[in-house]
């Protein structure tokens, strides 16, 4: 648990509720928490999946770690302090925006089961959706795609404590749902996270 270190704070509640707000946007926010190797097709996923449901309509929006690290977590390495810190903002920072009426989709590689695990009870803990997507290939596969070719340094021991080579991944238990991008198109995922949103009553068919 992270210490709570300002005192003399009171939680001061606002007039409108989450239900207001979704009547007002037409539809419920929730978070689809993207997991996996670094190139296993989170961002790829996730824009694609994001631009979707702009063309439907929907209110939704894109939280991606590389892009977080510039800004918002610039000051974070990849120590797992670090990486937790890293998950933990960011599932502060989803809730918030699901909490706000939007789908709020997030593609961080999240290694460690613990962070994540938090991240879930913070959802739960505020009766906000919460949907964890392991974006799956195996590590080969990532390998061999290296789309920013940080494996070949990974592996040439430029980059220490790289996930899936000398940091570990744990593998999500409890996932709504698995996506094997080696197996599906970038439209079949895309078509899997729609169902997933339309069978928990997030958005119309
Ligand atoms: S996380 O582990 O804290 O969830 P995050 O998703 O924010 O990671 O950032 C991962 C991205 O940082 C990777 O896609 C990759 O581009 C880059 N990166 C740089 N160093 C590392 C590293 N040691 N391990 C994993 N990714 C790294």
């Amino acid at each position: 648990m992270v210490e709570q270190k300002a005192t003399n704070i009171t939680w001061h509640e606002g007039e409108v509720t989450a239900e207001e707000r979704q009547a007002n946007l037409g539809q419920k926010g929730c978070t689809v928490w993207m997991t996996g190797l670094s190139g296993s097709g989170k961002s790829t996923v996730a824009v694609a999946f994001e631009q979707v449901l702009l063309q439907r309509g929907h209110h939704a929006y894109r939280l991606d770690g590389d892009n977080i690290r510039h800004g918002l977590n610039k000051n974070l390495g990849f120590s797992a302090e670090d990486r937790a810190e890293n998950i933990r903002r960011i599932g502060e920072v989803t809730k918030l925006f699901a909490d706000a009426g939007i789908i709020s989709v997030t593609s961080f590689i999240s290694p460690y089961a613990e962070d994540r695990d938090k991240v879930r009870a913070l959802h739960a803990e505020a009766g906000i959706p919460f949907f964890e997507v392991y974006v799956h290939c195996p590590l080969e596969v990532a390998e061999e795609r290296d789309p920013k070719g940080l494996y070949k340094k990974a592996r040439a021991g430029e980059i220490k404590g790289f996930t899936g080579i000398d940091d570990p991944f744990d593998e999500p238990a409890n996932a709504e749902l698995v996506l094997s991008t080696h197996e599906l198109s970038i439209e079949e995922s895309v078509q899997k996270l729609l169902d997933i949103l339309e069978a928990n009553g997030i958005i119309k068919g």
